[in-house]
């Protein structure tokens, strides 16, 4: 560790960016934080470790990322409190994940003290950023690419990994209407959709696009085969309270990302005795609970999502209207826990808060 640490290069910024950013109206992913870490892998590698004034990059016109998609990503928080104390949530989980991301791409595996040490004293050198506000963190994006100038197809011999953040707002801001997508598909068994893989994002804007041409905010992708099972909302994994129990989508296929926020849910619905079904989830069984009343609570979890409502879920052509958000007992609850603990207010008793 004490290796890493002195590694890492740093050169901080003349003039902080700070005094321009309207902390009151952020857009989502629009303001970015004075600096980023930067770690390099050449020759078998990781090296260059340094944190450097936020900027564009260079990168070559036949960078391999460009043409053949080796680019994954993470997406973390850290927040403030009333005490002005950070905390990272869950950080460790974002530096398995990734490792789990880059053995499916054939990318090499980011250490974890490299992600660690860089991840703290960026936080720490841009803790300025951190929002303290209710609805407000510091976003976090560690992403790797495939760096190598290669036009041949083959996994590439060089790569970027960097992480930069930054403040922000919920992600959605209100409560979302979303389509079950029975044309298209986000992921496939045997494909990458348990992987936080740029592809995935890229390939689902088109049905998404034309879902927010209907007024769809998101889409419930389904699977590729039949389309009648469930499995996530591309933002976010989705889960499903029916009379007593709250019911999500398995991971068994490997066709849903692995959330931690959707992890840390389920957790705590079982801590408050909730009887949580991780399975097969079919739209048949949703829409037959819509239409009976039995469907009290649907949202979707996520980093930069948190916990969202979903307000209504339409299924070829037919809107089914969920109940009010303020009827919503176990959403809330575990919305308002889940908050108290990122924000330290809580006791650890988890191990999923790093103070810095
Ligand atoms: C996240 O929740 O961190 C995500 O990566 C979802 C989205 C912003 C792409």
């Amino acid at each position: 560790m004490v290796e890493v640490l002195s590694k890492i290069k740093v050169e901080k910024i003349n003039q902080s960016r700070l005094p321009e950013v309207d902390f009151d109206n952020i857009i989502f992913g629009k303001e970015f934080s004075d600096h980023m870490f930067v770690a390099e892998y050449k020759n078998g590698e990781w090296q260059n470790l340094k944190i450097v004034p936020y900027a564009p990059i260079n990168v070559s016109p036949a960078c391999a990322a460009l043409h053949y998609g080796q680019a994954i990503f993470e997406g973390m928080k850290a927040y403030k409190n009333e005490k002005g104390e950070i905390f990272l949530f869950r950080p460790y989980d974002n530096a398995k994940r990734i490792n789990i991301s880059a053995k499916r791409m054939c990318m090499p595996e980011i250490p974890e003290e490299i992600f660690m040490e860089g991840l703290k004293q960026l936080v720490q050198i841009d803790s300025d950023w951190i929002p303290s506000n209710e609805g407000s963190s510091l976003y976090i994006r560690p992403f790797m690419f495939a760096s190598e100038q290669l036009l041949g197809v083959r996994p590439s011999e060089e790569y970027t990994f960097i992480i930069f953040t930054a403040p922000v707002n919920s992600y959605y801001s209100v409560p979302v209407n979303v389509k079950v997508e029975m044309e298209y598909s986000r992921a496939m068994e045997g494909g990458v959709g348990f992987a936080k893989v740029a592809g995935n994002y890229g390939a689902a804007l088109y049905p998404a696009k034309m879902g927010q041409n209907n007024g769809y905010q998101q889409l419930i992708w389904t699977d590729s085969l039949t389309h009648e099972y469930i499995e996530e909302s591309g933002t976010m994994n989705v889960m499903f309270q029916i009379g007593n129990k709250l019911i999500t989508p398995s991971l068994d296929l490997k066709t849903t990302l692995s959330g931690i926020t959707r992890n840390s849910v389920l957790t705590l619905a079982r801590e408050l005795g909730i009887d949580v079904e991780e399975r097969r989830v079919s739209v048949k069984e949703i829409i037959a609970a819509a239409r009976n009343g039995e469907l009290k609570d649907v949202f979707g979890t996520g980093t930069a999502a948190t916990i969202a409502q979903i307000a209504t879920i339409t299924f070829n052509d037919e809107r089914f209207v969920l109940p009010e958000i303020s009827q919503r007992e176990l959403s809330n609850q575990i919305s308002h826990k889940l908050l108290n603990i990122k924000k330290g207010r809580e006791i650890d008793v988890r191990n999923w808060v790093l103070k810095l």
